[in-house]
């Protein structure tokens, strides 16, 4: 089965014929007659469109598919509250197609991302985090989630390869910091920023074709998992210096830097309040751009309102 069309290219009044998508979302509901229809997400590389299914048009078989599954739609684009929406009218499993290829994926160049994080890693001379670095690093699954994973499931980074991306761009934007301030650890700065979501590896997954939190990430988020993933590393070197584990450690739980931000205290040291302030501005940033980016087709001057920016951002020139 081949793929014809991407959901940024899906028109109002489109028809479409054996079209695939993952299934993002797939919900029974009731409408106020009394008829039962499923509420869809649909995804692909480029996007996501919800939708509606009735449920006559649904084989009992297909009741219990779960969301990640591959799916053929037949059916019609309309308009619905100013969005374009997907009535579909017939509903397939397909099999015979990678997951992978439905994924969105970072648009930066990732072997180049992994060279320069790298020679970022070469420059540590502190003997105890050049080890901590290095038990990770060459752990092959450990390296091959940190290379694939995304950074989050909606806010930031949500993408295959977003979460090597954040942590890429953090440091480019780390530069002029490190060069202003001569007296910073950089060392230390470095094993933070590098550890600073590892916890998002335990917190989201990659099942099928969506991102989906994990039981450890709903019930104690990626900061805590984080500090103890690199306390458990710790545990594995001889003599790790008491005082350079507490100082990563705080690196790595103040990092979200406010504690309605879900950080268990603020950011003490010089290295934990740079490090909190690339991560907020490498976030805000690529929210803004992918929102302006989803919305580029539209005639508004102005993309619809981005509830965690809180304002609706400016895309005319
Ligand atoms: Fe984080
Ligand atoms: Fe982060």
């Amino acid at each position: 089965m081949a793929k014809t069309v991407t959901i940024s290219e899906l028109r109002i009044d489109q028809r479409i014929q054996n079209e695939a998508f993952s299934l993002k979302e797939f919900e029974k509901k009731v409408s106020r007659v009394g008829k039962y229809y499923y509420n869809i997400l649909l995804g692909d590389k480029t996007g996501e469109i919800r939708g509606k299914l009735w449920s006559e048009n649904v084989d009992s078989s297909l009741e219990s598919l779960t969301p990640g599954e591959i799916v053929s739609i037949t059916g019609y684009i309309q308009e619905y509250a100013g969005k374009p929406q997907i009535i579909a009218e017939k509903i397939t499993v397909v099999t015979d197609m990678a997951p992978e290829e439905f994924l969105p994926v970072t648009s930066r160049d990732r072997s180049m991302m992994r060279e320069d994080l790298e020679s970022g890693m070469q420059t540590v001379k502190n003997p105890h985090l050049k080890q901590i670095l290095d038990l990770f690093w060459n752990d092959e699954s450990s390296r091959d989630n940190y290379l694939n994973f995304p950074a989050g499931m909606y806010v930031h980074h949500g993408y295959v390869g977003g979460l090597l991306e954040h942590v890429w761009e953090m440091w480019q934007l780390s530069q002029p910091f490190l060069n202003i301030y001569a007296n910073l650890d950089r060392d230390l700065y470095f094993a933070g920023l590098f550890f600073h979501d590892v916890g998002k590896l335990e917190e989201l997954n990659i099942v099928g074709a969506t991102i989906v939190m994990t039981k450890e990430g709903s019930l104690n988020g990626h900061v805590v998992q984080g500090a103890l993933k690199v306390q458990s590393l710790i545990n594995q070197i001889p003599d790790f210096p008491e005082d350079l584990r507490v100082k990563l450690l705080h690196l790595i739980l103040s990092h979200q830097g406010h504690l309605e931000f879900g950080s268990p205290v603020k950011p003490l040291m010089l290295e934990a309040l740079i490090l909190s302030m690339v991560d907020t501005n490498g976030a805000d940033m690529n929210q803004a751009t992918k929102h302006i980016e989803k919305q580029a087709d539209s005639d508004d001057d102005f993309t619809d309102y981005h509830k965690q920016l809180g304002r609706s951002l400016y895309k005319g020139s």
